[in-house]
């Protein structure tokens, strides 16, 4: 039998989608349901003083008006984000301080508008700077990562290396901005609390709420087949949920739906923290690195710290004689920060990858070449061998499939009428993991194979990959298996984050798979069923396990009005074994179409003097539309990797923004001579 991995079936959930059959969180046909609008601060700081109510309440079909002083009390404080409506206190403007509920939504915005909060406003301190005096290094970053390394004396290598660079850059505030905004059906019943919820994490969005409502997990029941979106914005559970099942117990029985606006993201839902990057680099003039050092700055909320995992990629990129990293962190008035597409990787290799390209120049050396002369033989910090590391190959074979080795390296040396024409490079890696806690069930009935995890898609193609994986390690066609994911009923599965989605839930389908087919064989009973929790796979400690890939952009710049174009970009990745080359590679074109968004278009642009997000939407937050985009041409190398899991697959929600950034911005280089150390890149940095 054919394998099912490596095929390239249509999406099994696509024709639903197509005719609206799918349900999103709004969309589940609950009957009688009320409506609920959320009531935001208007202040950075302070203390609500007053809160009217009165004619909100008096309006025909609003059901009722929660604010601190009548909400339900929550059961548990160490969650600040989520511990609303419980004080006074306004700790970021845009923070819930209440909510309306109502018979229909019309009438819920309407009646939200109405309600006349007075504050006591505390000066608000929400300006972000570097070179702030109160800057702190948390005990570690996220993702348990140490706050700084050291190897060497990097001071000492810097002084003495004969080729340096010593630049800073700098990344604007970034808001996830999915298709569907986060939204929420909250139902109190006999059993506990049910959430229709657009979530990457059903068994989160349960562990997390639940001791907030006094309950056991088990009472909070996490339905979420079909997400439009997320990245990241819904890995964690944020405020929105809360204020919803906080307001649908407050009004009785009936579900309550609450469904965030477009402009509410901006401030309740995550961001990417803004950074600014300081990097060194020392080398020899043969371009041997012999010192490398990522300093961050970020900013954090006051609310929850996000400590975002910034230069970590400068751990695991290069080999150095000397090496050291740090984070530190100003902690504003601000809405909190939270994961964004491959948080902490993809700022941080936009950095370190304009700095290597910086470095080429100094050198006058291919900045290919740099990258190979610098190859790691083991993980530089672990000291650990790489699984596997397919860096060196995908620059080769991107140069080959772009046209590398016809590039002229002096910038401004192509013109094309009006339009000046350059090329860049920059890698890319993100971290192959695996979470353990993943619990898969294979029940045989009717003749079928009930597979069963509570996974997520959102979007990306689960329903129909782990299918694929499911079909092989049953040892049948895919049509003879039946999953079930997005539901918190369902055996124990980790977030749909950090690109480990399906390496994690995959791991736990082929051991139960396996655990089956040894109990049952392949002719079992009607009935017969295991269920099979995944642990910690202690071999693989001994690896360094990564993606890693390699992007190349063309662009074209305008003489005259210095209009930005990108024609083309060919990017190559190491990621193991691809389960389905046709959703896989939509990942990585999203990746990337993210990555010259955040080098071109991306920005919220923040007023100080309000503490919040002035260009709140999709008017005037840009995302790259059709016509930014030119040719993608999207491939990967043949990577076998038996150590990272049975699947011997890589993540790849995310490696393909990491890096994208740094290629655009060093394709600009190229073509026009101007180096521009801060992205989103602006006409007028070029003019
Ligand atoms: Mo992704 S930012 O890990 O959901």
């Amino acid at each position: 039998m054919t394998p099912a991995i490596g095929s390239s079936p249509t999406r099994v959930d696509g024709p639903a989608k197509l005719r609206g059959r799918a349900p999103y969180a709004m969309e589940h046909p609950l009957l009688d349901a009320l409506h609920a609008f959320p009531i935001q601060a208007t202040i950075a700081r302070g203390r609500i003083g007053a809160i009217d109510t009165r004619e909100a309440e008096t309006m025909d079909g609003v059901v009722a008006v929660l604010t601190h002083l009548n909400a339900p009390r929550l059961a548990a404080d160490d969650d600040n984000e989520l511990f609303i409506l419980q004080n006074d206190e306004v700790a970021f403007r845009g923070q819930l301080i209440g909510v309306v509920v109502a018979t229909s939504p019309e009438v819920a915005r309407e009646a939200a508008a109405r309600v006349r909060v007075s504050y006591d406003e505390i000066p608000a301190d929400v300006v972000f700077d570097a070179d702030r005096d109160d800057l702190y290094a948390p005990e570690d970053v996220s993702g348990g990562f140490a706050t700084d390394t050291t190897i060497g004396d990097v001071e000492k290598a810097l002084d003495l290396a004969p080729v340096t660079v010593d630049q800073t850059y700098t990344t604007a505030m970034v808001h996830n901005n999915p298709m569907e905004p986060h939204a929420t059906i909250a139902h109190w019943t006999e059993d506990g609390l049910v959430l229709y919820d657009s979530t990457q994490g059903p068994h989160v969005v349960r562990s997390t709420l639940a001791p907030l409502f006094g309950l056991e997990p088990e009472q909070v029941h996490v339905i979420a087949p079909y997400v439009g979106g997320g990245f990241g914005s819904k890995g964690e559970p944020h405020a929105n949920i809360v204020l919803a099942a906080m307001a649908a117990r407050f009004t009785g029985g009936k579900p309550l739906k609450l469904a965030l606006t477009r402009q509410q993201l901006f401030s309740l839902a995550g961001y990417r923290t803004p950074s600014v990057q300081r990097i060194r680099l020392g080398a020899h003039h043969d371009g041997t690195l012999t010192a490398l050092s990522h300093d961050v700055v970020q900013q954090v909320s006051k609310v929850k710290e996000f400590a975002e995992q910034t230069t970590i990629v400068s751990r695991v990129m290069y080999a150095s004689g000397t090496r050291a990293t740090t984070h530190r962190f100003a902690a504003l008035d601000v809405p909190v920060s939270s994961w964004m597409r491959a948080p902490g990787h993809c700022p941080g290799m936009y950095a370190a990858e304009t700095a290597m390209d910086e470095l080429a120049v100094e050198l006058g050396m291919d900045p290919i070449a740099l990258r190979i002369h610098n190859e790691p033989e083991v993980d530089p910090e672990s000291g650990r061998p790489f699984s596997s590391r397919g860096l060196v190959e995908c620059l080769r074979t991107g140069a080959r499939r772009f046209g590398w080795a016809d590039r002229d390296p002096e910038p401004r040396s192509r013109r094309d009428g009006r339009w000046l024409v350059g090329s860049g490079v920059a890698a890319a890696t993100y971290p192959a993991d695996v979470n353990p806690g993943n619990s898969a069930r294979v029940r045989f009935t009717g003749g079928r194979y009930e597979v069963a995890i509570d996974a997520m898609d959102i979007g990306t193609g689960t329903w129909t990959t782990l299918g694929q994986i499911a079909a092989d390690a049953l040892g049948v066609t895919g049509d003879r298996i039946d999953l079930r994911i997005g539901d918190s009923r369902l055996p124990a599965g980790t977030v749909a984050g950090g690109s480990s989605g399906m390496a994690s839930w995959g791991s736990a389908v082929v051991a139960a798979a396996e655990d089956f087919r040894r109990r049952y064989g392949d002719d079992p009973a009607d009935g017969a069923e295991t269920t099979v929790e995944t642990s910690k796979d202690p071999a693989r400690e001994n690896f360094s396990t990564h993606a890693f890939g390699a992007h190349f952009v063309e662009v074209r710049v305008d003489t005259d009005t210095a209009e930005i174009r990108v024609p083309r970009v060919v990017s190559v990745f190491g990621a193991g074994r691809i389960i389905n080359p046709r959703t896989a590679r939509s990942q990585f074109i999203g990746g990337i179409t993210m990555g010259i968004g955040m080098a071109l278009h991306e920005e919220s642009v923040f007023d100080t003097r309000f503490g919040e997000v002035v260009n709140h939407d999709l008017a005037g937050y840009h995302v790259p539309v059709n016509a930014d985009i030119g040719e993608i041409d999207v491939s990967w190398i043949d990577e076998h990797d038996p150590h990272v899991n049975p699947m011997g697959a890589k993540g790849i929600g995310e490696i393909g923004i990491v890096g994208s950034a740094a290629a655009v911005g060093n394709a600009i280089y190229h073509a026009t001579g101007v180096r521009v150390r801060h992205v989103p890149i602006h006409l007028e940095d070029l003019l």
